[in-house]
């Protein structure tokens, strides 16, 4: 019956990895998938990381089940990151594989709580739209960031949640927003929170970069001031990035709720959909995060190394948007945008000859992770850019 089948496309950011991978050019350029790099083009380990993990290696005293919650501890010292330790807001956590599927638990759980559609700013990380068409739910699109003049559309925005109804949903990035490293202020954050409230609408907030847009702090300025506006919200969480954990595939999903009891309702119907999904969530990035947040030695070299690579990303910013504002003067806002991620304005066809001609690998959307360039490419991938 398998020939009933139809050959998939590959994912195109994932099939970036093994198309990078298999070029065999020395000076070729990984500007493809989020992840994070050093300037040695390395994705390196946090040295917290390999602590928290050493002592685990000592420590650890069985792999039994934890549950399909994960574990608690994990759940409340990653919310305190996020939220702050002092919320006064209701809240249940469940620990998911990654932020994707903290995505899928959470868009199940909306279908089945009877939300029929989400609206989504576009461009968007291409997964939001899979993920949330896959568990049965009606994407609204609006549009939130124009490339020629790299500005976010703010005002649109506020058009598709005026014109949303009561119990749809809505997708939002807390902040360095994938792909176009757009900036909302504090004002818009409350703008948009008056109107999820009085509209009756329910928010998805995507936290994944949380630390590399201006603070750990600032990053989640908006999304905090949205929860202490709103009734209900749910936040996805990744510590993919945040952490280096990459393949571990550590998150979470919480429900921000009214009432104790409601948040606890929402967990056990998160619980119940990770059961018939994938049962109980990987457990080894969770212990390690747990571990660096209870200590405070390791939590602020984590914290620290975490700062530099920020300081990185915002050079390798600063550096990309004076070289690139010559030909594109509207790429000059690169260097107030935030996260991995800017969007140039390159065809598709201009991207394929930068991987064909130099080996400069970027999706086709035109799409840069700006951590995956040592400071000594900067000058001559600016010039191909130009050049094109
Ligand atoms: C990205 O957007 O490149 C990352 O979030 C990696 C992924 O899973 O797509």
């Amino acid at each position: 019956m398998f020939d009933m089948l139809a050959r998939q496309p590959d994912d195109p950011l994932l099939a970036l990895i093994g198309l990078f991978r298999k070029d065999e050019r020395p000076g070729k350029i990984d500007l493809g998938v989020g992840v994070y790099r050093d300037e040695t083009g390395a994705t390196p380990i946090f040295r917290a990381v390999k602590a928290a993990e050493k002592a685990l290696l000592e420590t650890q005293e069985t792999k039994s089940y934890i549950g399909p919650e994960g574990d608690a501890a994990y759940l409340d010292r990653l919310w305190s990151l996020v939220a702050g330790t002092e919320t006064g807001r209701a809240v249940a956590g469940v620990q998911t594989p990654g932020g994707s599927g903290a995505l899928r638990l959470a868009a199940d759980l909306l279908h089945g709580m009877g939300v029929r559609r989400i609206l989504l700013g576009l461009p968007s990380w291409p997964n939001h739209a899979s993920i949330f068409k896959a568990a049965g739910l009606e994407i609204v699109p609006y549009p939130f960031f124009d490339i020629p003049s790299q500005a976010v559309l703010f005002n649109r925005m506020i058009e598709a949640l005026e014109g949303a109804g009561a119990g749809d949903a809505v997708l939002l990035h807390a902040s360095c927003h994938n792909p176009s490293g757009g900036v909302l202020t504090l004002e818009q954050w409350r703008e948009i929170a008056e109107i999820v409230e009085r509209r009756g609408l329910l928010p998805l907030i995507d936290l994944a970069y949380q630390g590399f847009g201006r603070g750990l702090e600032e990053d989640v300025a908006g999304l905090r001031s949205l929860l202490a506006a709103v009734p209900e919200a749910l936040v996805a969480v990744s510590s993919s990035k945040s952490f280096g954990l990459y393949r571990e595939r550590t998150g979470a999903i919480y429900a921000v709720a009214r009432t104790q009891a409601l948040a606890d309702t929402v967990r056990s119907n998160l619980a119940s959909l990770a059961r018939i999904s994938y049962s109980m969530p990987p457990d080894h990035g969770a212990a390690v995060v747990r571990g660096i947040l209870e200590d405070d030695t390791l939590k602020a070299d984590w914290m620290r190394e975490l700062d530099g690579m920020r300081a990185r990303i915002r050079a390798i910013r600063q550096a990309l948007a004076a070289g690139l504002k010559s030909r594109w003067p509207a790429l000059a806002a690169m260097a107030g945008q935030e996260g991995m991620f800017s969007l140039l304005p390159l065809s598709e066809e201009q991207v394929l000859r930068l991987r064909a001609d130099h080996g400069i690998y970027m999706p086709t959307s035109g799409r840069i992770n700006i951590a995956g360039l040592k400071t000594s490419d900067v000058d001559a991938v600016v010039s191909r850019f130009i050049a094109l």
